[in-house]
């Protein structure tokens, strides 16, 4: 199969890897020429674990290429796939579509015999049923079909999730398309991985519920882990108790910080507002987050109180500022809210991590930057450690207490054990363990 991706942003160059991967000739197109022209150079714009070898490999044999020119790529594809960036639009968090209508625009004007044009962005129902009215009123005579095919990939597992998937979700009536659909995601039924055939509304709204249901999974062991907190229980006992159970299921019930990254906010936000648009409000939702955000800046608190109510004029050594490790990604991350909180309690943030500084250094102000995690704790009154790196989940504890002013220690991830942390001295607060 020909295939031309439009957008090589996270889950085009992804998903444009992989399909290369598979077999298919795969063309990735992307606006910003300097991105580009990186690529060209080899250099992948984002940190993702063996995606850098996963694309030399497949430009290497041939089969991946990178252009600004859309018009070539989609001439010679037979499935033209749009995975632009559906940000959440200023003001009413509704999801931003310019992006996806310019490219249904552009792929309109240059596509030529069959095409399969396949939504890969994260998109509200209907968009879709726009994508085609756009194309078909540009192209009155042109024989082509519209399919939504979601990606459920997570950052940091990204390659594994496309190449091992839970399912593969397919929305279109048209055989045709379906039988295209087919045979790109061929190579995943030595997997046995399910495809699921569905109207193409559908496969979009399935979407939003998934990541809906997600963090909403993750926004109940949070609410579940402060309650643990007040009456003595502990939270990991409670999520191991409760996921045994296979109609729970044991993911997502880890209690931390609450959820960021690219999609759970976002997503949550845009079907909140489909669902208020379409006087059907999803409840739990809204809930969800609303809870979420709030809990971000609460542990802000939870660090203030671990240091004895105050942190004016203290030295607060953080460590992870990604959403999430394996990552570089910051965007709505929780280290922005506590550090912030922290700040404008008067105090003086130094903070360490592995891949995020470079995209910290534009979102946060008046932050100290550490060269490791020895160094950022170094005469700190607390350290907070907000994302789970590896690497932070083995430190030395006598170098850490020695290196600490004071020996306090606030784990919102729950790595440490918290007997441990107390034998060797720390004042050690984490989430959920009371
Ligand atoms: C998510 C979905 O998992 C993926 O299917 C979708 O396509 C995109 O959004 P991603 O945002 O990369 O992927 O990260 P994920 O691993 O799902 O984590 C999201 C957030 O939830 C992170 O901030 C993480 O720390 C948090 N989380 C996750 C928890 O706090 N507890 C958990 O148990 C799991």
């Amino acid at each position: 199969m020909r295939i031309a991706m439009i957008g090589s942003g996270y889950v085009g160059l992804v998903s444009g890897a992989c399909f290369a991967d598979f077999g298919h000739e795969v063309c990735c197109v992307d606006k910003d020429p300097r991105k580009i022209e990186a690529l060209h150079r080899g250099e992948i714009p984002i940190f993702e674990p063996g995606l850098d070898d996963l694309v030399a490999n497949n430009v290497r044999e041939g089969r991946l290429t990178f252009t600004t020119t859309l018009t070539e790529a989609v001439k010679a594809a037979e499935a033209v796939f749009i995975a632009v960036g559906t940000p959440s639009r200023r003001g009413d968090g509704h999801a931003d579509l310019s992006y996806v209508y310019q490219a249904a625009r552009d792929i309109a004007a240059a596509m030529s015999g069959y095409t399969v044009v396949v939504t890969k962005s994260t998109v509200p129902v209907g968009t879709g049923d726009e994508v085609e009215r756009i194309i078909r009123e540009a192209r009155p005579d042109a024989d082509f079909a519209v399919v939504s095919n979601p990606e459920f990939l997570r950052e940091g597992a990204a390659i594994a999730d496309f190449k091992r998937p839970d399912r593969i979700v397919i929305g279109t009536d048209e055989p045709r398309a379906q039988e295209v659909m087919n045979e790109i995601y061929r190579p995943l039924y030595l997997n046995q991985a399910p495809v699921l055939a569905m109207s193409r509304r559908t496969a979009e709204l399935t979407k939003y519920a998934a990541n809906a249901f997600l963090a909403t999974k993750i926004t109940f062991i949070n609410e579940i882990a402060d309650l643990c907190e007040q009456v003595g229980a502990n939270v990991q006992d409670v999520a191991r108790g409760i996921g045994l159970d296979n109609r729970i299921g044991a993911k997502f019930l880890n209690a931390g910080p609450g959820y960021g990254g690219s999609c759970f906010p976002k997503d949550t936000l845009a079907l909140i507002k489909t669902a208020q648009d379409y006087e059907a409000p999803v409840r739990i939702v809204e809930t969800v987050a609303a809870v979420n955000s709030q809990r971000k800046r609460a542990m802000g608190r939870k660090v203030i109180a671990a240091c004895g109510g105050s942190v004016r004029g203290k030295t607060i050594a953080v460590l992870g500022l990604t959403f999430k490790p394996n990552t570089d990604d910051m965007r709505d991350a929780p280290s922005l809210d506590v550090i912030t909180a922290l700040q404008d309690a008067g105090a003086r943030v130094r903070a360490y991590d592995p891949e995020g500084m470079e995209a910290a250094k534009a979102l946060l102000t008046d932050v100290d930057y550490a060269t490791d995690a020895y160094d950022c704790v170094r005469g700190a009154d607390a350290l907070v450690l907000v994302t789970e790196w590896n690497m932070f989940r083995a430190l030395d504890l006598k170098r850490l207490k020695a290196a600490l002013a004071a020996p306090v220690v606030v784990d919102l991830r729950n790595v440490y054990r918290p007997e441990e942390m107390e034998r060797n001295g720390f004042t050690y607060v984490s989430v959920g363990r009371g």
